[in-house]
């Protein structure tokens, strides 16, 4: 079906089965991190053992944390406190992570050494002044190398404050290393976002004993806690199991089982927008486990029809973007995108891309400066297309090709092992 990095796939008559995704990539960094920063041994379940949430794990194993995985979703870790790292040798390397350069510049601003972080060709291009910002707030000694806003990073030690601050973007990974930078400040912060973005750092923090409060989309983080180890059993990630819900719907003949999905709502905007797209998705078997709620989501073909995605839906489904892009394209009617610029900022510039490979497929989609109009209903045609190395734009045209007619080989696909490892198995196991 697919050779390395360069996958060819067709139009296929069903999907049918059950699957489990992998771990959610969000609260994987964070069960890493915040568990370095804790003491005693924190055991952790359902880790994404993806491309970059081994760049985490690499990056806190050079700070002297022990990490013994005990299978590839499974590990110890030996927590040293706020104050236990040690300084790395090199500089730190988060490879295509944006989670962890952004996180990870939070906790080093607090360090008592010198450290410096860098990345892959993607991430130096990924605008890191939104966190240069607020920490030079905090007193923090943080500079672009270059001085153009951008990765590579250094770090100096300097003593924090807190800050209120008013973020432009709802951007978890901006909140996240305020919150982060604050364990070390002098004295609280508070976070005010024009919505409220994921919200995993608050409820981790919160259950190894930090003192964190949210009212509506304004965070206050209480500096210097006592952070205990705490077993962390991560869901199945809403961004991977968004792939196949849409391909479950839009695929004829198919019913789709996929079992413990995290459905924190900060992240279920796919949810209720596919669901208002007229998608025949049902959630059963709702628990919640450390604090995150997780559903078994039993999604079969439905005849979708478009819908507006705006306002604060937008960070509750921002990654989910490119899938819901082919989900439109296969509905009937126009779909509407707005109020999603970050999409320019992520991976790829998604709306760029996405518009670029769907209209060699066939979708009649165009670009906004906020997003993109998509008019649905067009046959996709099979087209040789690119990843762009952006993990959520590959898998978003696989899906698009088991619609298409024709073959689609999708370049440069290797990527997709940021995330979702497995992904390619799981359509082989669904379409047998
Ligand atoms: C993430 C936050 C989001 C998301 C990213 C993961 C996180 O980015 O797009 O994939 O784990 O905090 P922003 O916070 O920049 O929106």
């Amino acid at each position: 079906m697919f050779t390395h990095n360069n996958m060819k796939l067709n139009r296929i008559s069903s999907l049918k089965g059950i699957i489990t995704v992998p771990g959610d990539k969000s609260i994987s960094h964070r069960s890493i991190m915040f568990g370095s920063l804790a003491k005693g041994t924190t055991k952790v379940t359902g880790f994404l053992n993806g491309a970059d949430c081994l760049s985490t794990a690499s990056i806190f194993s050079h700070m002297g944390i022990e990490i013994d995985f005990t299978s590839p979703t499974s590990f110890y870790l030996k927590g040293k406190g706020l104050h236990g790292l040690c300084k790395p040798t090199s500089r730190l390397n988060v490879g295509n992570s944006g989670t962890t350069m952004r996180l990870v510049s939070g906790i080093l601003s607090g360090q008592n050494f010198s450290s410096s972080l860098t990345g892959d060709t993607s991430i130096v291009k990924r605008p890191m002044q939104r966190i240069i910002d607020p920490l030079t707030q905090m007193n923090a000694s943080i500079k672009s190398a270059s001085g153009n806003g951008l990765a590579p990073l250094i770090i100096e030690p300097n003593n924090l404050n807190g800050i209120i601050y008013h973020s432009k973007v709802a951007s978890a990974q901006v909140k996240s290393c305020i919150m982060l930078a604050t364990l070390y400040a002098d004295s609280a912060s508070t976070i005010i976002e024009p919505n409220l973005s994921r919200n995993h750092s608050e409820l981790m923090l919160m259950s190894l004993g930090a003192n964190v409060s949210t009212i509506n989309s304004t965070i206050t983080i209480q500096a210097n806690p006592n952070l205990e180890a705490t077993v962390i059993d991560i869901p199945g990630d809403i961004s991977s199991a968004a792939f196949f819900l849409v391909a479950g719907l839009i695929v004829p003949n198919s019913e789709i089982l996929l079992k413990n999905v995290g459905i924190n709502p900060t992240r279920d905007g796919i949810i209720k927008i596919l669901q208002r797209m007229n998608g025949n998705i049902e959630l059963t078997n709702i628990r919640v486990i450390n604090e995150e709620p997780r559903a078994d989501i039993l999604v079969k073909s439905s005849k979708l029809t478009g819908t507006i995605v705006d306002g604060a839906i937008i960070p509750t489904l921002i990654d989910e973007i490119p899938v819901i892009c082919v989900a439109a394209a296969v509905a009937e009617g126009q779909t509407i995108i707005k109020d999603a610029k970050e999409l320019k900022v992520k991976e790829s510039n998604r709306i760029d891309t996405m518009v670029a490979e769907l209209t060699k497929m066939n979708v009649c989609i165009s670009s906004t400066d906020d997003g993109m109009i998509i008019e649905g209903g067009n046959q996709l045609q099979g087209a040789y297309v690119e990843s762009y190395d952006d993990h959520r734009v590959a898998m978003s045209l696989a899906i698009a090709a088991l619609i298409a007619k024709g073959d689609t080989s999708i370049n440069n696909s290797e990527c997709i092992t940021i995330s979702y490892p497995g992904f390619f198995d799981d359509i082989n196991l669904l379409s047998n």
